[in-house]
């Protein structure tokens, strides 16, 4: 007979954005003639930069011909690719990370999902409340929780983000071994000070823990005073991961392309305490279950690093900038609380109703998509979530329609 992993049973019916695209696939049906705007999932619309094409198309091209042509590429990514990301994302930074400690990846919603793997069923795992929801189910799917009662799976460490705290937790009073950290944060919006990743860092070493630390939103940050990288604080070599994107920087979601960097002093341990080096442990993994991102894409992720794919990708994430603020004006004319929006694409809105209720609301009467609060977490109750994701006109128009919906 044949045994599922019953771990799944204990998951949510669906992935939360599986659950938004059938809702607004029954509106659609039910509305055919209500054009809809969305801004819930953070995707990206606009074209890739034309210095990503242009390396793009030069790359198939060498593809298509024998002296050129190149099958299995090194599974860690090539060389000319981690070494612009040495160079541009940190050296650039004054942040020392060599080559080999970056991985290229499909994506940071796998390498987040994926990394889990290396740690034993009993890790103790702190996350975020409200959560980007795969750091949460995939430690559910390996074992490490137990069931889903008001909201919460047992067994995990929830750090509430609340306005109180201006969506940056405390570090925990108990001790944990895994803390997820996401700044820009998916989904409120909120950054991290140096002084507070100081703290996490700080209670890393003290508690031998690890922090895996998302940055997939860094280039969105405006303020030249909050950090882009864990790195840029002191010790954080030891005890963290960092995950970044080229998906909402460069409008790569459909091109997909991704990397993870995982310093080689980062270490792990064995129950008898016995250090291991999570990089060795990572590698296996990684030139076990994955072959490479595609020699052409890796060509394209270079070209960002480009002095006209820079200004190109600057123009991108300004636009959306510009989008940011104009959901914040709008929602804030309207009375609404919130935060997020000025270092980050997402802006967090306390709506003072249930979330679900909020998004058909504003579904049904502006037909515009946004992201249930709720979907994130307990402390998402009360709040939806805004992309800043979508064409100037499309945003302009959303939210023109959300404020006569909502007037
Ligand atoms: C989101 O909307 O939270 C993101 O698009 C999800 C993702 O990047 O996977």
């Amino acid at each position: 007979m044949i045994t599922v992993n019953e771990n799944y049973l204990k998951l949510q019916a669906s992935y939360l954005f599986s659950d938004i695209a059938k809702r607004v696939a029954a509106f659609q049906e039910s509305n055919p003639d209500k054009p809809i705007i969305k801004l819930g999932i953070g995707d990206v619309t606009e074209p890739l930069p034309p210095a990503c094409i242009q390396a793009f198309h030069a790359a198939v091209d060498e593809m298509a011909n024998d002296a050129s042509f190149r099958g299995y590429g090194p599974e860690q990514g090539y060389d000319f690719l981690r070494e612009a990301v040495a160079l541009n994302e940190y050296a650039a930074r004054g942040i020392t990370i060599q080559p080999d400690e970056i991985f290229i990846s499909d994506g940071a919603k796998c390498d987040t999902g994926n990394i889990q793997e290396l740690f034993s069923t009993d890790t103790r795992i702190a996350v975020p409340d409200p959560v980007y929801p795969v750091y949460v189910d995939t430690n559910v799917m390996a074992g490490r929780t137990g069931a889903f009662t008001d909201g919460r799976y047992a067994g995990l460490t929830y750090l509430e983000c609340t306005a109180e705290n201006h969506y940056v937790p405390d570090t925990p009073s108990e001790p944990v071994d895994l803390i997820y950290l996401c700044f820009p944060n998916n989904p409120t919006g909120a950054t991290a000070t140096r002084e507070q990743l100081a703290e996490w860092v700080n209670y890393a070493q003290q508690n031998k823990a690890l922090i895996l630390f998302d940055a997939a939103y860094e280039a969105f940050i405006t303020d030249d005073s909050l950090p882009h990288s864990i790195y840029e604080i002191e010790g954080a070599r030891e005890v963290a991961i960092e995950f970044r994107s080229f998906s909402k920087t460069a409008g790569f979601t459909g091109t997909r392309c991704a990397l993870t960097v995982v310093p080689k002093e980062c270490k792990g341990y064995t129950a008898s305490g016995d250090a291991q080096s999570i990089h060795a442990l990572w590698n296996r993994r990684h030139t076990t279950k994955f072959n490479g991102v595609s020699y052409p894409v890796q060509r394209a992720a270079e070209a960002v690093y480009s002095r006209n794919g820079q200004e190109q990708v600057r123009a991108l994430i300004d636009g959306y900038m510009t989008n940011a603020a104009v959901i914040r004006d709008r929602m804030s004319a309207l009375g609404y609380d919130l935060a997020g929006g000025e270092n980050s694409p997402y802006v967090w809105i306390r709506t003072g109703t249930d979330s679900w209720e909020f998004f058909d609301r504003i579904l049904n009467d502006a037909s515009v998509v946004t992201t249930p609060g709720s979907g994130f977490g307990a402390c998402g109750q009360g709040y939806i979530r805004i992309s800043a994701f979508n064409s100037h006109a499309n945003v302009t128009e959303g939210m023109d329609r959300i404020s006569a919906a909502l007037a």
